[in-house]
C-alpha cells in the first residue's frame, strides 16, 4: 500500500470475527469494525477530516485556527490535520478529564481552553455565558476560526454514510448484519452507519450504547448528555442500553487479552453491551445471524483511567470507599434534601456545603456559603477516610444531583450521620429562584 498522504489511509478498517469461543454466542458471527486503526487512533479521524477538509486551505495563513469542543478523539485528529494544513488549533473543553490524552494534544502542539459544559452552565441564556461568548466569538465576521461543530455538524455523520457503514456491508459479502452496536458520543458514527446498513437492510436493528448515569467513560455520553448532541435521533436506535465503567474495562480487557484487540474503554463498552444484548436472543435463533459493534480507539491512552477503578490490575489493593462500589439500592435511598428545605438548613443548621462541579462552573455561580471540591479529587480524598468531623452535618451539590446522591449515600456508609444530597442539584437550585453569587 502506497499512498501520498498520512489522510489517505483514513478508513478501510478491518473487520474482524471475534472468536465464538470468546463470546460464546451459538447463532450469531460477531464482528468488531476496527476504527482503532485508523492513522490518528480513532473512528473521530473519518469524522475530523470530513469536517475539516472544505475549509482547511481556505484558513491557512496569519490566525488561522481550527476550534473543536472535544477533550479526546476528535481533538487528537484535528490538532494533527490542522498542523499539517499550516493551521493551529484550540480545543474547548469542559474538563479535560484523561491526562494522557491532554499530554498528547499538548505534544502535538494543541492549545486546550477549559470552560464550563452545557450541563454544568447554569444559564446558557445569559449574554456572558462562557459558551455564548465561544459562539460569538467564532461567528464574528473576518473571523479566521474554523469551527467543525462536531455535534451539530451533519458532515460528521455523513463521514460514516459514505465510509464506514458502506465498508462493513462490502466486508459481509454485500449484506447488512442484523445487528449493529455502537457507543454514542456525538452520535455521528451510530446514526451515520446505521442509515448506510439500513439502505441495504431496512429491518437492521441498531443498539446505541450510552454511559451509565453518574460513571464516566471516555468519549461517550450519559443519556441527559446524549440529548444534549444536535445531531442525536432516538428513532436511530432499536434500544439505547446503558453500560457501567467497570463493565466497559471488563469488556476492553476480553478484547484485549483473548482477542488481541488492543480496544480502549468504549471499544470493551460496545463489545460488553453487544454481547449482553445478543445473549438475550441467541438461545431462540434457528437461522444464523450476523452483528457488528465498533472498536473506537486503543487501550494506552487509558492507563490512567484504568488504574484508578481497578488498581488490582497493576498489582496494587483495590482501593477503599469507592463511589463506583456503592449499590444503586443504596443510592436510591441516599438522604436528600429539596431546595426549599436545604435553605432553610443552611440557615438554621449550618451544614457545609460542599459543591462538587467544576472549578468554572462554581466560579460562575456557586451557593453562598459553600466549598468547591472537584467530584474527582473528592473521590481521591474519600479513599482516605472521611474527610469531615461527624459532628458537622454535610449538604452535597452537583449539576443535577446524581453524583452528589451517589457521594452521600458512600459517605453514610462511612459513617457520617447526616449527609445529605441536594435533590435536583444546582439546577433545580437556580430553578426555584434561590440565591447564588458570582465570583
Ligand atoms: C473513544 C470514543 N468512543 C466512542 C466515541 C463515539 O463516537 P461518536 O462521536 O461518533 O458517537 C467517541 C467519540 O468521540 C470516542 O472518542
Amino acid at each position: 500500500m502506497r499512498y501520498d498522504s498520512i489522510t489517505d489511509a483514513i478508513g478501510n478498517t478491518p473487520l474482524v470475527r471475534i472468536d465464538p469461543a470468546v463470546h460464546g454466542l451459538r447463532h450469531i458471527d460477531l464482528y468488531a469494525k476496527l476504527e482503532l486503526l485508523n492513522p490518528f487512533g480513532s473512528v473521530k479521524d473519518r469524522a475530523a477530516w470530513h469536517m475539516a477538509r472544505p475549509h482547511l486551505e481556505s484558513a491557512a495563513g496569519p490566525g488561522g485556527q481550527v476550534v473543536e469542543l472535544s477533550s479526546g478523539n476528535t481533538a487528537k485528529a484535528l490538532a494533527v490535520l490542522a498542523g499539517m494544513h499550516g493551521l493551529t488549533f484550540k480545543s474547548v473543553t469542559n474538563r479535560m478529564r484523561v491526562p494522557e490524552i491532554k499530554d498528547l494534544l499538548l505534544l502535538l502542539g494543541a492549545e486546550i481552553e477549559e470552560l464550563p459544559g452545557q450541563s454544568e452552565c447554569l444559564d446558557p441564556t445569559a449574554a456572558d455565558d462562557p459558551l455564548t461568548l465561544f459562539h460569538r466569538t467564532l461567528s464574528e465576521p473576518g473571523s479566521t476560526y474554523v469551527h467543525t461543530d462536531q455535534y451539530f455538524n451533519p458532515r460528521n455523520t455523513e463521514a460514516h454514510l459514505t465510509g464506514t457503514g458502506p465498508e462493513i456491508v462490502k466486508d459481509l459479502d454485500g449484506r447488512a448484519p442484523d445487528w449493529f452496536i455502537a457507543c454514542v458520543g456525538t452520535a455521528g458514527s451510530s446514526t451515520g452507519v446505521a442509515r448506510a446498513l439500513r439502505e441495504h437492510q431496512p429491518g437492521v436493528r441498531v443498539v446505541g450504547l450510552v454511559a451509565a448515569k453518574s460513571d464516566f467513560i471516555p468519549g461517550i455520553r450519559t443519556i441527559d448528555e446524549a440529548h444534549e448532541v444536535g445531531l442525536f435521533d432516538p428513532g436511530t436506535y432499536e434500544t439505547i442500553e446503558a453500560v457501567g465503567a467497570d463493565d466497559a474495562i471488563e469488556g476492553m480487557l476480553t478484547l484485549n487479552r483473548r482477542c488481541g484487540i488492543l480496544a480502549g474503554p468504549t471499544g470493551g463498552a460496545a463489545y460488553f453491551g453487544a454481547v449482553r444484548r445478543l445473549r438475550e436472543i441467541d438461545a431462540e435463533l434457528t437461522e444464523r445471524q450476523s452483528a457488528v459493534f465498533i472498536v473506537c480507539d486503543r487501550v494506552e491512552s487509558y492507563l490512567s483511567y484504568v488504574r484508578r477503578r481497578r488498581p488490582d490490575l497493576f498489582g496494587r489493593p483495590r482501593r477503599r470507599n469507592s463511589p463506583a462500589d456503592v449499590p444503586d439500592a443504596e443510592i436510591r435511598i441516599a438522604p436528600t434534601v429539596d431546595v426549599p428545605a436545604a435553605q432553610e438548613w443552611i440557615a438554621t443548621g449550618a451544614p457545609l456545603v460542599v459543591d462538587l462541579r467544576s472549578p468554572f462552573a462554581y466560579a460562575a455561580l456557586h451557593i453562598d456559603p459553600s466549598v468547591n471540591i472537584v467530584d474527582e479529587i473528592f473521590e481521591e480524598i474519600l479513599h482516605g477516610g472521611l474527610p469531615f468531623s461527624r459532628s458537622r452535618p454535610v449538604l452535597l451539590a452537583c449539576p443535577v444531583g446524581e453524583k452528589s446522591a451517589r457521594y452521600a449515600a458512600l459517605l453514610t456508609r462511612m459513617g457520617h450521620p447526616d449527609v445529605r444530597s441536594l435533590a435536583g442539584g444546582i439546577v433545580a437550585w437556580r430553578d426555584a429562584g434561590a440565591p447564588l453569587v458570582r465570583d
